[in-house]
């Protein structure tokens, strides 16, 4: 099927000044509320991913949910929720991370991710990468392998990406911000 190629830069929200002065924040959800663009996403990271085998899409709460539902439906694949601390039920493995101000926690079920599985990792963005690491060491930690970072916005600056691929993961980001 073909999707028109679609230019994800204009339909992103810009906020200067949010959330605090200084920062310009790149807002997903005029994406996320575009339905070509959803459909725009997933084509992308399935072309981009077409190559690379993969059993499931996780996607990072709370935006990445999104992107991992866009993605793993295109890709015929099931979505597995990275989630912040407390929300899961069951046994879990826990991961902290640093944030700007302090650490934070994600969460995974243990079941989630079985030995030798292969998972897409998806998220709106990626800035300094805290997250993303914090999400491929719950899957590693079951046994599952990381195919690859799929991000929508990657803030270049931060260097993030950068150093999941200094890591060695296969990180494609479709919009780029210095
Ligand atoms: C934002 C964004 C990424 C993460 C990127 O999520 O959606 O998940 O930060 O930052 P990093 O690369 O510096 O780790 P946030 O924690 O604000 O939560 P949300 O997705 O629930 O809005
Ligand atoms: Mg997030």
């Amino acid at each position: 099927s073909v999707v028109a190629k679609l230019n994800l830069d204009r339909i992103i929200g810009k906020h200067q000044d949010f959330p605090k002065p200084g920062i310009l924040f790149r807002d997903i959800n005029p994406v996320f509320r575009n339905p070509d663009a959803l459909k725009f996403i997933a084509s992308e990271f399935s072309r981009k991913f077409s190559k690379t085998r993969y059993d499931a899409t996780a996607g990072i709460e709370s935006r990445g949910f999104v992107v991992a539902t866009a993605v793993g439906m295109k890709a015929g694949k099931g979505v597995i929720m990275i989630r912040k601390v407390g929300k899961l039920p069951g046994p879990t493995i826990k991961k902290s991370y640093d944030i700007e101000y302090g650490n934070a926690t994600m969460e995974l079920q243990t079941d989630a991710v079985k030995k030798g599985q292969r998972v897409l990792i998806v998220d709106d963005l990626i800035a300094t990468g805290g997250t993303a690491v914090a999400a491929a060491q719950l899957v590693e930690e079951l046994g599952g392998k990381v195919a690859g970072f799929g991000f929508v916005i990657e803030l270049a600056g931060l260097k993030g990406a950068d150093r999941l691929r200094q890591m060695g993961y296969r990180v494609e980001s479709l919009v780029v911000y210095d």
